[in-house]
């Protein structure tokens, strides 16, 4: 669907001056810089992290949008996807008046955050086979409404919901889709980064966190219209990804063989241990993943999640969350670590 911003934005934000720091007020060379309170004399460390980190990351917009083949004015880069969530409810969301609608079982940061900003959440479990429930989605939307996130792959059920589901949301939608995509490149589907040109109620979000390895950084991506992702520039921290982040991000984008060759390894791995694990007779069922995780249900969920604490190996015990009952969700290791995980199972079943 194509929706008016300005309409959807919250009033405080429309009018709002934005901060504006030293590095937005000069861009250029200079040899004097005395406008931001740095320290003069340098750093204690190599690289000259005395001065503030470019406000906008220019460099590292430019070589992800030559990797995902999107405009940079379409990127909002955040301090993890966690901050471009925070921002959706800070931007969209009037605190005791709208709502967002979540699909449980689902990724847990967008009811935090909902809860953070005080913002009322509708919910519609998803189906037994954990896809949409478009009708219920549909009646239970108001007018109220601003935000629907949609994670796909679906963090802790590890499958993919289906595109022509999630079409039909956009489509009919009077807010923003956030289709949170952090799993994306585990998965045999195609990214909705695509179509971005078609909708402008859209909101893709990426991470370096996962297939990329690199969590400590904290990189989360957004892919937007033009519209959003200034709004996101306007209200966000004025320097939310530190240059140490940016440079080493860099750097790692530039190694995009190796991080290939590590989701071959992955998905390899997650169909093996998948298969070994159906082989135990506690397993009662592993669902299909489009991750680099594995939702696994167990007869006695608590006691092998602390059979394995004891063992040192943690995996994340899923089995109060809705339609998640019995269930472990299993993040896919190095051979090794997946070699220890079922040797350890292996014991426990005899
Ligand atoms: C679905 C989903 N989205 C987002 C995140 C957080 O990503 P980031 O590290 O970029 O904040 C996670 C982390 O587990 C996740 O599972």
């Amino acid at each position: 669907m194509i929706i008016d911003i300005n309409n959807l934005l919250r009033d405080n934000i429309k009018k709002l001056t934005p901060y504006s720091s030293a590095r937005d007020e000069f861009k250029g060379e200079a040899s004097v810089l005395l406008d931001a309170n740095e320290n003069a004399f340098g750093s204690p460390l190599p690289h000259p992290y005395n001065r503030y980190p470019d406000p906008l990351q220019q460099q590292l917009k430019s070589k992800i949008s030559a990797i995902k083949g999107v405009p940079t004015n379409h990127i909002f880069l955040g301090n993890g996807s966690d901050e471009a969530i925070d921002l959706l409810f800070r931007a969209f969301c009037r605190p005791g008046i709208d709502n967002v609608l979540l699909v449980p079982p689902t990724y847990g940061m967008y009811e935090v955050s909902a809860n953070i900003n005080d913002v009322a959440i509708k919910k519609v479990n998803l189906t037994t086979d954990f896809q949409l429930n478009l009708d219920a989605m549909a009646e239970a939307i108001d007018e109220y409404t601003k935000l629907i996130f949609i994670c796909s792959p679906n963090n802790p059920t590890g499958n993919s919901i289906h595109r022509k589901d999630i079409e039909t949301v956009i489509a009919h939608f009077n807010g923003l889709v956030v289709i949170d995509e952090a799993y994306i490149n585990f998965a045999k589907q195609k990214s909705f980064i695509q179509e971005l040109t078609e909708y402008n109620n859209l909101v893709v979000l990426q991470t370096l966190s996962k297939a990329w390895g690199l969590a400590a950084l904290r990189i989360g991506m957004a892919f937007s219209s033009a519209e959003i992702i200034q709004v996101f520039n306007k209200i966000k921290p004025p320097y939310n990804i530190n240059e140490a982040s940016q440079q080493l991000a860099l750097e790692a984008l530039e190694k995009v063989d190796q991080v290939n060759a590590w989701i071959k390894e992955t998905v390899a791995e997650r169909d093996q241990l998948a298969d070994k694990l159906l082989a135990l007779s506690f397993v009662q069922l592993v669902y299909p993943s489009d991750a680099n995780f594995i939702l696994v249900r167990v007869t006695e969920p608590k006691v092998i999640y602390q059979y394995l604490v004891d063992r040192g190996i943690i995996v994340r015990d899923r089995s109060s969350v809705i339609r998640c009952e019995g269930c472990l969700r299993i993040t896919i290791g190095t051979p090794e670590e997946n070699r220890q995980l079922l040797e350890a199972l292996t014991d426990y079943w005899v």
